[in-house]
């Protein structure tokens, strides 16, 4: 049935002239489906630049929506729809823009997880691994970061020079590790075994590691790394492309599964090609206001990349 299924995959793909995209957080056979895995920044990058005319978007909505808006010429589809990061609903346009009042000099950046609305209202986006260099490149010595508080500070201890405003959100995969959670895992399983960091952690938890960073900076960093072990502090979807990279490293994770990312099934993506499914519309007003954000994203992450490199 599998086998059947991929193959048929495959060949819509070809068929529909469709490109599939999948996060490092989704489930194995998915990833091995996908033509292109990142993490969030990549694949926002991907999707704009890829050839083909439809995109099949296997991660949550905010990923697929956000490819939308920076391609709004491409059709982009997400499989599953019930696919949603539940940290977007932590911040709403309205409740943002009576927080900005109080602060008038302040701009806002927001989390590339986070509602389409609420980046129409964004001085620009980031993501997990742009965050930093986003920061210290926008104009501006004041920010309102939304929606996650944890990503939020980590930001602030970086960039010392800037006020960062925090919102009260979070992911509930990474906020509920504890800092007595890395304790643990050191006794058992060796205190030299390094430890990498999603910065949406909290600060305790941020503190004992030894590497910080988004999904796609923790395989740079682990690739690299001479170690034999470690402990990633991240959602469990990320061994399948570290143990593709490093088959000779050893692994160990905490309890951390997003239930959305999980959602996502080979017969989703089949059936989403097939009857073209799910497709992402957002009206053309709201989608150019949002594309300002996402697209300052790009400029200033680059921005600081081409800095370092002169
Ligand atoms: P990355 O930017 O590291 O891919 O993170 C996305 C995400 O949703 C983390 O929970
Ligand atoms: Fe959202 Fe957390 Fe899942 Fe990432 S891991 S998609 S932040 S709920």
């Amino acid at each position: 049935m599998k086998t059947n299924i991929k193959r048929d995959i495959i060949k819509l793909k070809k068929e529909k002239n469709a490109v599939i995209l999948a996060h490092y957080y989704q489930p194995q056979e998915v990833q091995k489906i996908a033509d292109y895995v990142g993490d969030s920044y990549y694949l926002s990058k991907i999707g704009l630049d890829c050839e083909e005319n439809n995109i099949v978007f296997c991660g949550v909505k905010f990923m697929a929506e956000s490819a939308k808006i920076l391609a709004p010429n491409k059709r982009v589809f997400i499989p599953n729809k019930e696919a949603v990061c539940s940290m977007v609903n932590f911040a709403a346009k309205e409740e943002v823009l009576r927080e900005k009042e109080k602060h008038p000099n302040a701009k806002v950046v927001s989390y590339i997880n986070s509602l389409t609305e609420l980046k129409t209202i964004s001085e620009a986006c980031c993501t997990s691994s742009s965050a930093v260099d986003i920061i210290k490149n926008i104009d501006a010595d004041k920010i309102l970061f939304v929606p996650d508080k944890n990503l939020g500070s980590y930001v602030s201890e970086q960039i010392t020079d800037k006020k960062i405003i925090l919102w009260n959100g979070h992911c509930y995969v990474h906020n509920q590790i504890k800092a007595q959670d890395i304790i643990n895992m050191k006794e058992k399983h060796g205190q030299d075994i390094k430890v990498a960091v999603h910065p949406e952690c909290t600060k305790e938890v941020r503190d004992l590691a030894d590497f910080i960073g988004s999904t796609g900076q923790i395989i740079e960093y682990i690739t690299c790394d001479n170690s034999e072990k470690f402990l990633i502090v991240t959602e469990q979807g990320i061994n399948y492309e570290l143990k593709k990279r490093n088959p000779n490293k050893k692994f160990y994770y905490l309890d951390m599964v997003c239930k959305s990312m999980k959602k996502t099934s080979l017969q989703d993506i089949y059936y989403c090609l097939k009857n073209e499914t799910n497709e992402i519309i957002i009206d053309d007003e709201i989608r150019e206001l949002a594309y300002n954000a996402l697209h300052n994203m790009h400029i200033l992450s680059e921005k600081c990349k081409n800095a370092s490199v002169n």
